[in-house]
Order: C-alpha cells, then structure tokens, then sequence
C-alpha cells in the first residue's frame, strides 16, 4: 500500500480536519450562543473528548493497515469476524459527503457573485440566498455535479497522487488567504471587540443545548466517527507517533476555526451586524457588509469564499475515502469501481437533499416534518457519528489487548499520558457521548 509521508498524513488530517465546519459553522454557532463562554467549552469538548478519539482512530488505523471493517476485526482480542459490523460507520460518510457538496456548491455560487454584484442590502441578500436554495435547481445541480465531479476527479488518483497532493496544494493556500484576511481584520477597530466576544465568557448564554451543540461541533470538525482519521491512518507510515500527530491536527484545526471567528467577527462588529444570524451568517451577512466596502471587498470576498472551497474541497475528499478503501479491500474492487459506485451514491442523495429544500420538490421530500437534507444531517450527526465514537471507544477500553495499546503509546510518549487516555476512552468518553446521542434522540432532557 502507498503511505503518505508523515507530514503528508498531517497536511491531508489538517485538510480532512478544516473545513466548512470551521469557517462556516463553527462562527454561526458561537455567535448563536453569544460568544467566550461557548468558546470555552467547545475547546474543553476538543481537548477532552475529541483528541480522545482522534488519537484512538489513528492508533487503529496505523496498527492495523487496512480499511475500517479489517481494522475491527485484525485489532480485536478475539478476532472475531463478527466486528466486520463496526464498518457501518463509512456509509455516513457518503450521506454527509451528499449534502456538504450541495453546501459547496453554495459556496461556489458565491465566489462567482463576489466578482461582480454583491448584494447591498440585507433584504436583497437574504432573496440571493432563499433563491439560490428553493428555486434555482438547475444552478445548484450544476454546482453540485462540479463539486462532486472534482471529488471524485481527486480520489481516482488515489491516496498519494490524489490526495495528498491536492493538500499539498490547497492547505498551504488556504493559510496564506486565512493570513491576508487576518492581518486585513487586525486593522479594523472592530478587532478588540471581536476578541473580547471571543474571550469574554457570558456564563449565562450557557445551557444544555450549548453543551451539545460544542461537543458535536467538536466531533464534526475533527472528522470523526466515519473511519476517515482510522482510514487516512492506515496510510500513516508505522513508525510516525501517532499520538504527537493527532496533536499537531487538533490544534491546525482549532487555530483555524478560531481565527475564522475573528476575522468574520471584526467583520461583523465593523458593519455593526449581528451576531447571531446562524447558518445565514456567511452567506447573508457577510456578502452585504462586502459590498459596502467597493471593489476591496470583492478582493476580500472572493479570498474569502475561494478559502471556503479550498478548506471543503480537501474535507469532501476525506469523505469518500474510508468507503473506497472498505470497496477496494473486501470486495477486492479496482480504485475506479469503488470510486464509480461510491461517486453515484452520494451524487444522487445530494441532488435528493437540494431538491428536498427546493418550493417546487420540497413537501415531496419531507418527511416526519424533516426534509431529507435535514434528515441525511441527523442521521449522520446525531445517530451514526456518535454511536461510531461509542463502538470504537468501548472496543479499545475493553476488546482489545490492554498491554499492546499500552506498548504502542509508551514508544511514544509518557505512560502517564497513556494512563489518561485510556481512562476516557474507557469511562469518561463513551458515557459523555451516550448522554449527548440519548439526549438529542429525545430519550432523555
Ligand atoms: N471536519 C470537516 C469540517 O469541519 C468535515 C468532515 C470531513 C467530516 N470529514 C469528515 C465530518 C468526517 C465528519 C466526519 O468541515
């Protein structure tokens, strides 16, 4: 099999790690729930929670070589073959893959818009928007068909040619964009008070919802809970430490959503806006305060939107791979089959979840009062992601070899760090992820 370098493996998790839930949701959720205290929380969920299972998916992955359902079975104590079961996680990959190309598509109408005619009023962004996703089908079928082709063009060409590569490429852009964005928000006197909503905690915008919201946003963005950190692992050379690399990818991709959120909010804070405009943040706030700042802020809004592509593109790609890499072992299918099977699964279900949102299919795709872009969310998000962080948590702390895992940490890094760890992943972790998988289930409040 063909390995990544190490620092490609870094630079392709970083990719996987950043994107749109850095740049897009991670601000939209922190203004929602007013700021510093979210913040805390979120990177106390990160710390905790997420790097817990980080490491755990990279330590599988590595030890095991091979694709997510070989990876249970090879690492178990008994061998069972019944473990093949935990490989359910990789097809939320290809149902998350279908609507975050759909988002990408978006995203894509927008760097185009950013040329020319930004909206210039709240009113008319808002119609740009509501437009783009209940009426113009044709638009996004075609935006999402380019998204998904590029996708797909990507991984045909495998691991090292494929996706490192486009990392490779795109990361190191996406910083450099990132950076001018920064340096530009460090100038606006709105910056102290962007940091201030960022630092400052409100312990009174607090409450349950808050908590899970910053704990599945955590999830989110370190993409876990669908084989792709086990899966790019696999390709992780074997003596690389594997502890101190998920380290490195959890703090890239913390960095990143936090300067994100100051940059937008020095944005926002400078046009006087709201925080608090959810998911439209982006795509209805921003684009007006652009178009107030004449032809420098197409400059910055197309910066701004060909980062967001950058970040999603290398995230997409890191989607599909644990499902190839299932196809491509066990069923001993070519790259390019996988790859054609695979690619006609999540294309379809994406062009399902934006007709699902459009007036015209709409109310034919609702369902429980859930439209099937909603749905696809949830059952990735709120069932199968976390059930998939419960399987691998609960199958290190007690289905395998204590001593192996323990041998595998101390070649890199203090027992000590080796003895916390496996104290959450074995209690802390999986009952904290089971109260959040229960709760959102609406079992228990
Ligand atoms: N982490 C990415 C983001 O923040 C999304 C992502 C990529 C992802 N691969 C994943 C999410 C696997 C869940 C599982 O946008």
């Amino acid at each position: 099999m063909t390995k990544f370098s190490r620092i490609g493996f870094i630079l392709a998790a970083a990719g996987s790690a950043v994107g749109l839930g850095n740049i897009w949701k991670f601000p939209y959720v922190t203004g929602e729930y007013g700021g510093g205290a979210f913040v805390i929380v979120y990177l106390l969920a990160i710390l905790f929670i997420g790097l817990t299972v980080f490491i755990a998916e990279s330590y599988l992955g590595q030890r095991s070589e091979a694709n997510v359902a070989t990876t249970f079975v090879k690492t178990s104590k008994s061998k069972n073959e019944k473990w093949k079961f935990a490989g359910f996680m990789i097809f939320a990959g290809l149902i998350i893959l279908s609507f975050y190309s759909v988002v990408l598509g978006w995203i894509l109408n927008y760097v185009i818009i950013s040329f020319s005619d930004l909206p210039n009023s709240s009113k008319l962004a808002g119609e740009t928007f509501t437009n783009l996703i209940s009426k113009e089908i044709g638009t996004q079928i075609l935006l999402h068909s380019i998204v998904a082709g590029s996708v797909i063009y990507i991984v045909l060409k495998g691991v090292k040619d494929g996706i490192e590569k486009i990392n490779l490429i795109l990361m190191p852009m996406l910083g450099i964009i990132l950076f001018g964005l920064l340096v530009y928000a460090l100038t606006l006197d709105s910056f102290s008070k962007a940091l201030s909503f960022m630092f400052v905690a409100d312990w009174s915008k607090i409450n349950e919802d808050a908590l899970l919201a910053a704990l599945g946003q955590a999830f989110f963005t370190l993409s876990l809970g669908i084989g792709t950190i086990m899966t790019y692992a696999a390709s992780l050379p074997k003596k690389a430490n594997f502890v101190k690399s998920s380290i490195y990818v959890a703090l890239v991709d913390t960095s990143i959503a936090i300067i994100a959120g100051l940059i937008i909010f020095s944005f926002l804070f400078e046009a006087g806006a709201q925080s608090a405009a959810g998911p439209g943040l982006v795509f209805i706030s921003l684009p007006v305060i652009f178009e107030q700042w004449g032809t420098l802020g197409n400059v910055i809004a197309v910066s701004f939107f060909v980062a967001l592509v950058f970040a999603g593109i290398t995230s997409a790609v890191s989607m599909i791979e644990p499902a190839l890499m299932f196809f491509i072992e066990r069923f001993n299918m070519t790259r390019r089959k996988a790859t054609v099977i695979c690619g006609s699964v999540f294309y379809s279900l994406g062009i399902v979840a934006l007709l699902s949102m459009s007036t015209a299919y709409g109310d034919n795709l609702t369902f429980f009062g859930k439209n099937a872009f909603d749905w696809m969310d949830f059952i990735t998000s709120s069932v199968s992601m976390p059930i998939a962080a419960i399987v691998t948590c609960v199958f290190l702390g007690y289905f395998v070899e204590k001593q192996k895992l323990q041998e595998a940490f101390t070649n890199h890094v203090p027992v000590a760090v080796f003895n916390i760890w496996y104290i959450l992943v074995k209690y802390i972790v999986p009952v904290a992820i089971a109260l959040l998988l229960l709760n959102k289930l609406g079992i228990i409040q």
